[in-house]
């Protein structure tokens, strides 16, 4: 099997055979066509699937047989070699590299087997499968997350777009649109070669792009933020969305602007949020404002995936971990909504002058720790959504009442 451009793949029986008809030729779009292999009547091939069941997949806990990843298994006329395709639900999958190390290792334990060669694909569903009406624009967007706090300033800009840049570099095709129209902070925190957004003559928008992440941004219109009035600013956010040739996208995140009000509600009507993020500082005042924004999410029927506690803590001159603005908001906020992550993002003095510079740290730096962090925030975001989107995640009605009712005020039955 080879690569072939576009992240498509040739798959052939080449395995000690030269008969054309033995030639199979799949790209990732007819491969997520194919069935998922759960079972064989073939000797050899049940023997692999069930090598393979000892894969597990630690999020849906269940093997990657009854997972349905396998699309394709042949065993060369030979009889020694093995090429298998497993199609995951996302390329970003941050154990994919594991899946490959595993199965190649068990299958290699069968005796008859020499070779074994595992090509890795994904077929993520669209967040859009299901909205006849939407925008052709938006008809490739996978999934939407939105990086959102009722709270101003704690750090959701600077998240979302170095969230962006990790997912991309994760494997994943991701765009941001930047819904805060009043100050949009994309322009200041990314630099594109060229940074006006194109109409063109049928009314779409051409987005900019920047290390390969797709963005619009009102501040790319080239006016700047402006003085306008609620339902003519959710009309331009709506527009700006939904006009834009957004194209195929795994995640397009959107970066909120602060509070609850209709840019939220609009664009919780306009698109399908798969998934929300919560920004947050440690204090308690922060807490009382990311709660109404959890609120939000709840009554839009999005469950908050992770909270990202920003500024946690810094490291002084002295080597000593400081905590400047006390412990705990993101932990309550994770505990009283079941809301299964929490990230503690240190002060970084590189984070903010890379915004202000328009490089963001996770690019200028990706093997440094913050880095990793924002590594552990696409992980988590990567393996929530796929449980969303294989049904195993909470169901719409679990996921209003984990989310709007707090822990504390639940009863049991
Ligand atoms: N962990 C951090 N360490 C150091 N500086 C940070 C950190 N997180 C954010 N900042 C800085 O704090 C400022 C506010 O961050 P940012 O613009 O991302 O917040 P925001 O929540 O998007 O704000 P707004 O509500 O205005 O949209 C920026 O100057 C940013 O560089
Ligand atoms: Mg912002």
């Amino acid at each position: 099997m080879k690569r072939m451009e576009g992240g498509g793949f040739e798959a052939r029986a080449t395995m000690g055979t030269t008969k054309e008809e033995d030639k199979a030729v799949m790209t990732d779009e007819n491969t997520s066509s194919l069935p998922a292999i759960f079972s064989s009547t073939n000797e050899k091939e049940q023997q692999v699937l069930e090598c393979l069941k000892n894969v597990i997949d630690p999020d849906f806990g269940e093997n990657i047989v009854n997972c349905g990843f396998v699309k394709v298994l042949k065993v060369s006329e030979s009889g020694k070699d093995v090429a298998l395709v497993l199609e995951l639900t996302t390329p970003a999958c941050p154990v994919k590299d594991e899946f490959n190390r595993l199965s190649k290792e068990f299958v290699k334990r069968l005796e008859w087997v020499d070779d074994v060669d595992v090509i890795m694909t994904a077929s993520p569903k669209s967040a859009m499968a299901d909205v006849p009406e939407a925008p052709p624009g938006l008809r490739g967007v996978k999934n939407i997350i939105a990086i959102s706090s009722c709270k101003g300033g704690v750090g959701k800009s600077t998240t979302c777009v170095n969230l962006a840049m990790t997912l991309a570099q994760m494997g994943a095709k991701v765009g941001i649109f930047d819904a805060d129209v009043y100050g949009p902070s994309l322009p200041t925190m990314i630099t594109p070669a060229f940074d006006k957004l194109e109409m063109k003559e049928d009314g779409t928008i051409t987005p900019v792009e920047y290390e390969g992440v797709k963005v619009v941004s009102f501040g790319y219109a080239g006016q700047g933020s402006a003085i306008m009035r609620g339902p003519m600013v959710s009309g331009l956010v709506n527009q700006l969305l939904t006009t834009s040739e957004w194209g195929e996208l795994d995640y397009l995140l959107l970066d909120m602007p602060p509070g609850t009000g209709d840019i939220h509600l609009t664009l919780g009507q306009v698109v399908p949020i798969t998934a929300a993020v919560v920004v947050t500082t440690p204090q308690r005042l922060a807490f009382i404002d990311v709660d109404k924004g959890v609120r939000m999410f709840a009554k839009l029927e999005v469950p908050c995936v992770a909270v990202v506690e920003n500024m946690s803590t810094f490291t002084g001159d002295d080597g000593k971990v400081y905590r400047p603005f006390g412990r705990g908001s993101g932990k309550s906020i994770c505990e009283a909504y079941d809301i299964p992550h929490l990230i503690e993002m240190p002060i970084e003095p590189g984070l903010s002058s890379g915004g202000d510079s328009g490089t963001p740290l996770s690019l200028s730096d990706p093997t440094g720790p913050i880095a990793a962090l924002y590594q552990d925030i696409g992980a988590c975001v990567v393996r929530e959504v796929a449980k969303i989107n294989s049904g195993r995640g909470p169901t719409a009605w679990e996921k209003s009442w984990t989310i709007s009712t707090p822990r504390s005020a639940r009863t049991t039955c």
